[in-house]
C-alpha cells in the first residue's frame, strides 16, 4: 500500500518512514517547508498526493515554549491536524495520528486505559487533546496513537542530553525521581504502528515501552551503560520550576495494541539497548 508520512523529517516521522517501507510499503515523505498542515486544507491537499493512507507525525513539540507560544502550538496539533483530517476525509483513506500521555493528568497510579477521563495540565496537551478531538469530529476512519518519552537517532531527546552532560562533565547529574513513565525508543514504536496499520485498528490506541521508569531510574542506566560510576543524585521535580508542569504518572496500559496486533512491545532497557547500537555509542 502507499502511505503518505508527514512530519517525515522528526525524530517518529524518520523510523516511520524506515518501518512502512522495511514492510514493503510505499511511502511519500512530506514535511516543512513543501507541506505545512497549518495551511487550509484545499491548499493543503494540493501538496499532498494520491495514497491508501496518511500517518501523521507533524507537531509542534516544544513543551516549555508552547506555554508562551499557545498560538502557535494549537495552530500546528489542533487547527492543522483538523485540516489533515478532513483531507482524508475528503479521500476516504484513514488517518493514522500521533497523540500524548500529556493528555492525563498523571495523578493516578495505575496506567492509563483508553477510556480513562482525560485533563491536560499543560497548554502542549490542551492543544494535543484538541486535535484528537478535532480527528474524531471529523468522521472519516482513523487511528490515535497516544505515546510517550520518546527517544529516538533523529532528534534531541533525554539520552543524547544524558550523555552528552556525563561525558562533557565530572559533576554529578541531578534528575527528577517523581514522574513515571515508560521511555519508548522511536524504532519499536514505529514497529508498532506499522503493525496497528496492517491490523486496520481504529479509535485510540495507546502505544509505549513496556514497563515504566522514573526519569531518575532511567537516567541511572543510560549512565550504568556509557560511563559507570558517574554519580546520578535523585531530586523532587518541585525544585526544577520548568515552564510547563508534567503528569507525576502517566504510564500507559497497552491491552487494547495487545488484543489488536498479538504482539507486546519490546521494554524501556531493550529500547535503550538497542538505541545505544544505532548511535554507535559503544564505539
Ligand atoms: N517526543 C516525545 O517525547 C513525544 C511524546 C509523546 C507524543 N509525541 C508525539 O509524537 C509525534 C512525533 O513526535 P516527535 O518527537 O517525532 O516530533 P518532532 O521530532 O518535533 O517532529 C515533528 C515534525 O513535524 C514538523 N512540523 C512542525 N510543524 C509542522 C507543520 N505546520 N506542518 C508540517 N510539519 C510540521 C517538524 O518540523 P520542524 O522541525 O521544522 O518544526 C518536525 O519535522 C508528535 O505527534 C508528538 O506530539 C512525542
Amino acid at each position: 500500500m502507499k502511505w503518505i508520512v508527514i512530519g517525515a523529517n522528526g525524530m517518529l516521522g524518520h523510523d516511520v518512514v524506515e518501518e512502512l517501507k522495511g514492510a514493503g510499503h510505499e511511502v511519500v515523505p512530506l514535511d516543512l517547508p513543501e507541506v505545512d498542515i497549518t495551511k487550509p486544507p484545499e491548499e493543503l491537499e494540493q501538496h499532498i498526493p494520491e495514497a491508501d493512507g496518511l500517518v501523521n507525525c507533524a507537531a509542534y513539540t516544544r513543551v516549555d515554549d508552547a506555554e508562551t507560544e499557545r498560538t502557535l502550538a494549537f495552530a500546528v496539533n489542533a487547527e492543522g491536524v483538523h485540516h489533515l483530517a478532513l483531507v482524508a476525509l475528503k479521500r476516504e483513506i484513514p488517518l493514522v495520528h500521533l497523540s500524548t500521555d500529556y493528555v492525563f493528568d498523571g495523578h493516578g497510579c495505575r496506567p492509563y486505559g483508553e477510556r480513562d477521563p482525560v485533563n491536560p495540565l499543560n497548554v502542549y496537551g490542551l492543544s494535543k487533546l484538541a486535535g484528537e478531538k478535532a480527528v474524531r469530529a471529523a468522521g472519516g476512519r482513523y487511528v490515535i496513537i497516544r505515546t510517550q518519552s520518546l527517544f529516538g537517532k533523529e532528534g534531541p531527546n533525554f539520552v543524547k542530553a544524558i550523555v552528552r552532560k556525563a561525558r562533557e562533565s565530572e559533576q554529578p547529574l541531578t534528575v527528577v525521581n517523581d514522574q513515571f513513565s515508560a521511555p519508548t525508543y522511536t524504532r519499536h514504536l514505529a514497529n508498532g504502528i506499522v503493525r496497528l496499520i496492517e491490523a486496520n485498528a481504529e479509535g485510540i490506541v495507546h502505544l509505549a515501552a513496556a514497563d515504566s521508569c522514573s526519569w531518575f531510574e532511567f537516567a541511572r542506566q543510560i549512565v550504568t551503560e556509557i560511563k559507570p560510576g558517574h554519580e546520578v543524585i535523585p531530586i523532587p521535580s518541585k525544585s526544577l520550576s520548568r515552564p510547563a508542569t508534567r503528569p507525576q504518572h502517566s504510564v500507559l496500559n497497552m491491552e487494547r495494541y495487545q488484543r489488536l496486533t498479538g504482539h507486546s512491545m519490546p521494554s524501556w532497557r531493550n529500547g535503550l539497548e538497542a538505541y545505544f547500537h544505532e548511535e554507535d555509542y559503544f564505539t
